[in-house]
């Protein structure tokens, strides 16, 4: 009895040491494609980047345009899709899903990964204008299957780049003193 506690507790420990790990990976702000791809949130459609931006080589912003405020991009709905699921692989089922999203109007409920809280400001533009690129700060997408949260978005994490780019770390740079 006692040797099986022991082990379990071994195989528990060894399992935590894993999962902290992997926080750690995500924390210390470099995302890598060596990194075992963790589980990101299942989709409404089995959309895969690593077909799409990787074997296909789409770049990304044939689906991620700019919204109408210039600061976020856009996720793509249906009709984007269907642009080549119109005529591309028509038969299987998932195509049949999406091409039903796009006949009756329905909006696809993609859920979100990359999210700030809205007292925080930030803008896509100025980062890629200053040479900040995509994996920087969402990792190796066209590696990935399915996405999921590979840098933590913390204030920390934004202020370490800011210094280390020396770019500004005023508060109000990124909170607003209105809010
Ligand atoms: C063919 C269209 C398409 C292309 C090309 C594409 N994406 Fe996407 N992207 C999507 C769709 C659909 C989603 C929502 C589903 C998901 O998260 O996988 C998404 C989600 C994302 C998200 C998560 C957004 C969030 O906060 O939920 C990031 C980050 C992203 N894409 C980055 C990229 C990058 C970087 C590239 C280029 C290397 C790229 N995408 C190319 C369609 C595309
Ligand atoms: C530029 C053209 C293009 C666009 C835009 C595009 N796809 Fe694709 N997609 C393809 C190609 C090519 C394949 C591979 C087809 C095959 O293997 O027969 C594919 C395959 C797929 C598959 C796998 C189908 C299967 O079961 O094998 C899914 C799901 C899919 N796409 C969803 C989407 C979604 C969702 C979007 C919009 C966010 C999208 N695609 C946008 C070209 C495109
Ligand atoms: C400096 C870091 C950084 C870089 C570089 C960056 N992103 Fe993002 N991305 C973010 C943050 C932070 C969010 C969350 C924004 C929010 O919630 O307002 C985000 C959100 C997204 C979203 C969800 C929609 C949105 O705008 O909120 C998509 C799609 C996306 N990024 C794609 C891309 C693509 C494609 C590139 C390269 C052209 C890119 N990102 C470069 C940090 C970055
Ligand atoms: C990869 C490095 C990097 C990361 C990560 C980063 N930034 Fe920046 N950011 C910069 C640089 C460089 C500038 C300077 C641009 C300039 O001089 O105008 C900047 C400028 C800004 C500005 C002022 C210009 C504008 O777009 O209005 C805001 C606001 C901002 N960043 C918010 C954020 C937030 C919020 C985060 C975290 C979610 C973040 N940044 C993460 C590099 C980064
Ligand atoms: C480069 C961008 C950036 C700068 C500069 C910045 N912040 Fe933040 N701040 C953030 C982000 C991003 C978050 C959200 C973090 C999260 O969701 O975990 C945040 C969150 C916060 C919060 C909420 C904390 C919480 O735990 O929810 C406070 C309070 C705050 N910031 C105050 C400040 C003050 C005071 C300064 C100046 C000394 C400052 N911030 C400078 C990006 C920034």
């Amino acid at each position: 009895m006692r040797t099986f506690l022991l082990l379990a507790m071994v195989l528990l420990a060894g399992s935590w040491i894993q999962a902290t790990s992997q926080q750690a990976f995500s924390a210390d702000n470099s995302p890598s494609s060596s990194a075992a791809p963790l589980a990101g949130p299942e989709q409404p459609l089995p959309y895969s980047h690593k077909l799409h931006a990787g074997t296909l080589g789409l770049p990304c912003s044939t689906c991620h345009t700019k919204s109408a405020f210039g600061d976020s991009l856009r996720i793509p709905q249906a009709t984007a899709c269907m642009e080549c699921h119109q005529a591309v692989a028509t038969d299987k089922p998932a195509i049949r899903e999406l091409a039903e999203y796009a006949k009756s109007h329905t909006i696809i409920r993609w859920v979100r990964i990359y999210q700030l809280p809205s007292f925080v400001r930030f803008n896509h533009q100025t980062h890629v204008d200053h040479s900040a690129n995509c994996e920087e700060c969402h990792g190796p997408v066209p590696t990935r299957e399915r996405l999921f949260k590979e840098t933590d978005l913390s204030m920390k994490w934004c202020v370490d780049c800011h210094t280390a780019k020396k770019a500004t770390t005023d508060c109000t740079t990124c909170h607003s003193l209105q809010q």
